[in-house]
């Protein structure tokens, strides 16, 4: 057995030889508890090595972290060495603890003689301390498709916490002139993804970009993985046209890679094809953040038998899990950081009737989500809100106990982010957006740009911004907050601010 993770290294090792900087794929930190965080940096001196593993030696590489209380790096509060070993891409991933709740810390590594850039970072607040606080979410990066500008935005914004839902890579093949990037790629980058180091490169171009590493730099992250990050409409080991064999390798190759690319914490290190992804995390006394995996357990798609009880989006044992946690909690707020629409989604049919028609979101798992939705009314958990990515454009959507009853109770509210750059340069609206908003009345908001989302969480409000940029295919994309809404505490629903 291979010892993938050595955190007591003997301080006096002395390092390998690196060919160059180390830190060229940035510094991270994520999952932030009251207590800590964790910190996460990968060695890379030559990040795009065909090889998947950055231009670095097949030896452990000791690397020493340190956190202070100022971004000068003077009031060191904690600090400690780690090895970087081959066997985890070189990357590392330290629990630090005996950090203060509630309060900004910033971090710098060191290796090989190189110090990296220092990150900012912040502990969760105390338990019993109702903070307000800020978060963004964001989802779907695809590389050629465009510049992560809104990432530079979102770096310079100050944030508590940022969420990341989902296709933070694409498997498909990237052809030699990198899209939109407009960047020569090697033969390496030209084949959809299978093999571990094709992962790994992959995360290694995408981790190249500068604005992406600022917006790790700039707050801690909470991330959980889609479809993309290993392959399209993946659910548990099907896909259609792979068998689960190459499917399951496939989950290996890539939740290995994601781990080694993202600041999780040790607990969530992939076994094989399985990876502990569902978690909660408690923020203050105003929020609970319940982060899913909606794909890993989840029923193949087969629209036909949405309704069937025995079919899950979350698998039993999470939706156990979710439905107990939601159950027991006393937060003033209840976020589910979730992966695909959960909201209905109508079209018009030919006569002018109403049908669902997506196999892949939670409208293709029609039993679990009354199951959900039912567990929530029960419980009366308290102010539901749920946050998605997926779909490549923003939606705001009331969560109706029955979407075909308009009159039935509204039991949490969804705000969908769009893509970051996934799709190229978006239009504020569409004809299609038009016929979506007059098929579902619970739909309050649809835009069709790329962007973030950023909101407001206080005790009696929860405001948010759809944050909309104008292009990604160059850099002079303009970002604005194009539409704002808020919740109330206590009173279900969407309100629009605008007039
Ligand atoms: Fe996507």
């Amino acid at each position: 057995m291979v010892a993938l993770s050595r955190l007591t290294p003997d301080p006096a090792q002395a390092s390998p030889r690196l060919a160059g900087y180390p830190f060229t794929l940035g510094v991270a930190s994520g999952d932030p508890w009251p207590d800590g965080v964790v910190l996460w940096t990968r060695l890379a001196t030559a990040p795009l090595a065909d090889d998947g593993l950055g231009g670095m030696p097949g030896k452990d590489v000791p690397v020493r972290w340190v956190v202070a209380e100022d971004d000068s790096m003077r009031r060191v509060v904690r600090r400690g060495s780690v090895l970087a070993t081959p066997e985890l891409a070189h990357s590392v991933h330290v629990e630090v603890k005996g950090l203060r709740p509630g309060r900004e810390y910033w971090y710098r590594f060191s290796a090989g003689g190189e110090q990296s850039p220092i990150g900012r970072t912040r502990t969760a607040p105390d338990p019993s301390a109702a903070v307000p606080f800020t978060l963004a979410f964001a989802s779907c990066q695809q590389w050629v498709d465009g510049f992560y500008t809104a990432y530079r935005h979102m770096a310079s914004q100050d944030l508590d916490v940022i969420f990341h839902l989902g296709d933070y890579i694409y498997e498909g093949a990237y052809g030699p002139t990198g899209g939109a990037r407009n960047t020569p790629l090697s033969a390496a980058h030209n084949a959809r993804l299978f093999t571990l180091a094709q992962y790994r490169l992959r995360y290694s171009l995408t981790k190249s970009d500068p604005d992406l590493q600022a917006a790790h730099r700039s707050a801690p992250w909470i991330v959980t993985p889609d479809d993309h990050e290993i392959i399209n409409d993946w659910a548990d080991e099907s896909v259609p046209g792979i068998s689960p064999e190459n499917v399951l390798r496939m989950r290996a190759a890539g939740f290995r890679a994601y781990y080694e690319n993202l600041p999780l914490r040790p607990s969530s290190m992939p076994q094989g094809p399985d990876m502990q992804i569902f978690r909660r995390l408690r923020y203050g006394r105003l929020a609970s953040f319940f982060v899913l995996d909606g794909r890993q357990y989840r029923s193949a798609q087969n629209f036909a038998r949405r309704f069937d009880a025995d079919r899950s989006m979350l698998g039993t044992g999470q939706e156990r899990w979710l439905l107990d946690g939601l159950g027991r909690s006393r937060t003033t707020w209840n976020m589910l950081a979730n992966q695909v629409e959960m909201y209905q989604q109508n079209r018009f049919t030919a006569d002018g009737g109403i049908e669902q028609f997506h196999p892949d979101i939670w409208d293709g798992y029609e039993a679990a989500r009354r199951r959900l939705f039912g567990g929530i009314r029960q419980r009366r958990v308290a102010n539901p809100v749920v946050i998605t990515g997926d779909a490549h454009w923003s939606a705001a959507a009331d969560l109706k106990a029955d979407f075909n009853d308009q009159g039935s109770p509204t039991i949490g509210v969804e705000f969908m982010g769009t893509s970051i750059s996934s799709g190229g340069n978006g239009v504020d609206m569409t004809e299609g957006g038009r016929l979506q908003l007059r098929a579902n009345p619970h739909l309050k908001f649809v835009n069709n740009l790329r962007g973030y989302v950023a909101c407001r969480v206080a005790a009696n409000t929860w405001e948010t911004d759809y944050n909309v940029i104008s292009k990604v295919t160059d850099q002079s994309g303009v970002m604005s907050v194009r539409r704002r809404f808020v919740v109330e505490a206590g009173r279900p629903g969407l309100q629009d601010t605008e007039a």
